[in-house]
């Protein structure tokens, strides 16, 4: 029984741990006994993983049929607008529900006000009209902040001194988060950690009348050393002076993820982040159990370089590193894994 209600309700929620073992102790009692079979592991198994769960994270460049692959992301590449069609397609072929852009900026159109963020043909809006023609049935998110479009690599405007102003990049985030939804993007995703950036977001995307445009907001998203191989893939790490703890979170905090969390569903988020994921699988599950709203985390792109570098070496088995960390997100309350493995993941469970 107590199986089955953990099924029903995700892996996580109310179920009274314990309540009918209480009875059975040893031998009476073998949790070996369910185990011994696949069979029966398929019955008792209390999360599930699909390619459903998963969201793509794709990267776009500029030109025609260009492939660029990322020397710190092996297996992964920036596409040109029409090669990422194909991989719309692609995904949805799969069962993969959604796709997550992130563009590779000209250098030269990265300036201090990161103006071609708000350009409403730039390379994301451009991907994102391709992406609504090539596979119309799947969602987009795009990412707003402003690194990919900044000469000093910061999500936000900075001042003299190098701080990064919370007020005015606010006001450039709600605007930025207006042209990608007049490109046609279904889910908001602001990553910059900006206070009060969702609030300011989810007013111009109503006054607009985009009212069915979802806001994910990267509610708790740490200042981590996970994410070099992104900035390559961006080309925001050779341009990037400090580091970001003025507005990322600091690795050290759990009770801040909570009011981060709370503050963003008060401003209007529909779903929450947490990133990157495997470090901070605790956070995911307080997050999940204290707001009970649909949680996501970010397998971000250091994760997936140590399962590589991993597989690589001959230290673990690729196929099954993958589909434990995926289950592993689901198991802790996520309804959905962003992962640079989603397509390699979907494969691998439609052989099963
Ligand atoms: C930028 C952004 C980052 C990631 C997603 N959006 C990098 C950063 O904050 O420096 C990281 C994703 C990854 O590492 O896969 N706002």
């Amino acid at each position: 029984m107590e199986q089955v209600f953990h099924r029903f309700a995700g892996g996580v929620g109310r179920a009274k741990p314990c309540r009918d073992m209480s009875a059975a102790s040893y031998p009476a009692l073998r949790l070996r006994r369910t185990r011994a079979a696949a069979w029966s592991r398929a019955l008792v198994a209390e999360t599930v993983l699909t390619p459903a769960d998963l969201i793509w994270p794709l990267f776009v460049t500029e030109g025609k049929g260009v492939e660029e692959p990322i020397a710190t992301l092996p297996g992964v590449s920036r596409w040109s607008v029409d090669r990422l069609a194909e991989r719309a397609r692609e995904a949805r072929d799969l069962g993969i529900p959604c796709l997550a852009l992130f563009p590779n900026t000209p250098p030269a159109l990265r300036t201090d006000d990161a103006r071609e963020a708000l350009n409403p043909d730039n390379l994301i809006c451009r991907a994102v009209r391709a992406l609504k023609q090539a596979a119309p049935e799947l969602g987009v998110l795009t990412d707003v902040a402003l690194d990919p479009y900044t000469a000093h690599g910061h999500d936000g405007i900075v001042d003299t001194s190098g701080y990064v102003l919370n007020d005015v990049t606010s006001a450039i985030l709600a605007d930025q988060a207006l042209v990608q939804a007049e490109a046609g993007a279904d889910i908001i995703a602001p990553s910059d950690m900006m206070d009060g950036r969702v609030g300011a977001i989810r007013s111009a995307l109503e006054q607009a009348g985009h009212v069915n445009v979802q806001i994910m907001a990267y509610a708790a998203k740490y200042a981590s050393a996970f994410y070099g191989p992104f900035r390559d893939a961006v080309g925001s790490r050779g341009l990037l002076k400090g580091d970001k703890k003025s507005y990322q979170m600091d690795p050290a905090n759990g009770e801040e993820a909570l009011r981060e969390v709370a503050l963003d569903l008060a401003e209007g988020a529909d779903t929450v982040m947490v990133k990157p994921g495997l470090p901070y699988l605790d956070i995911i599950r307080r997050v999940k159990e204290r707001f009970e709203v649909p949680v996501f985390a970010y397998q971000v792109s250091g994760e997936y370089a140590m399962i590589e570098a991993a597989a690589a070496a001959g230290a673990g088995d690729r196929d099954a590193l993958v589909l434990e960390t995926l289950m592993a997100f689901k198991r802790a309350g996520c309804a959905g894994v962003l992962s640079y493995h989603a397509a390699y993941a979907a494969r691998l469970l439609a052989r099963r």
